[in-house]
């Protein structure tokens, strides 16, 4: 399985916060960008560096830059909840947006939009917080691989079992780190115990 679980006290501590059914909108958004921070280190680990000197106050010394591209690549809606992380992480990072819902009726999800930057030759971080049924990663790895990508990661929040072995099948070159893989899919496609919906949760769009 090429899947990696963020095994880190903090990523536990956030992600339990994120699961609390009375966590708000604006602690969750924040919660949000916090706990993919930590996860975006773990999925950028094996960047390729360039070595170089450089002058400090003092002296000379080695220096290091990362030797390639970054795009992030959130999945509308829930996705762009991890993407200010990413910029932030990242100040040379280009943004590409994938528009996907999933149907309510049959979890099946379908694509409305769609802005990419160009993508050979790039380290792709493909943004989704839920890893649910695996059909709205998998649609979104298609597109990446159609527009040029070689070298994704799908960065997630929470996964189901059926949605990484769907992956996997469908694509075992795409990495995947999670701070959870969770227990079973209910009837509806929802992830358990998982989180609800995520984004609803981040927008405040779910019934009170
Ligand atoms: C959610 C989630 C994923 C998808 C996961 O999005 O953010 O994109 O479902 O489910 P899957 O693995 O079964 O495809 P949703 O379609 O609810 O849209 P939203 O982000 O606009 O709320
Ligand atoms: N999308 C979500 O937001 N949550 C789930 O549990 C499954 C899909």
């Amino acid at each position: 399985m090429t899947i990696q679980v963020v095994d880190h006290p903090l990523v536990r501590h956030i992600l339990t916060q994120l699961r609390d059914v009375n966590t708000e909108p604006a602690q969750f958004r924040a919660l949000a960008r916090q706990l993919t921070l930590l996860l975006a280190v773990e999925a950028t680990r094996d960047l390729p560096v360039r070595q170089h000197p450089v002058q400090t106050p003092l002296e000379v010394t080695d220096g290091y830059t990362l030797a390639k591209p970054i795009i992030a690549a959130p999945i509308l809606r829930a996705g762009l909840g991890m993407l200010e992380a990413i910029t932030e992480l990242f100040t040379d990072v280009r943004v590409g947006y994938i528009g996907l819902e999933r149907d309510e009726r049959t979890a099946i999800a379908h694509a409305y939009y769609c802005k990419l930057p160009p993508i050979e030759g790039s380290r792709v971080l493909l943004l989704d917080p839920m890893l649910a049924t695996g059909g709205s990663a998998g649609q979104a790895v298609e597109v990446l691989k159609k527009a040029g990508a070689t070298d994704i990661v799908h960065i997630c929040v929470v996964a189901a079992p059926q949605g990484v072995e769907y992956l996997n099948q469908r694509f075992p070159e795409v990495r995947i780190v999670s701070a959870s893989i969770d227990r079973d899919l209910n009837d509806r496609k929802f992830i358990l115990p998982g989180l609800g919906d995520f984004g609803d949760r981040l927008y405040g769009t779910v019934a009170r």
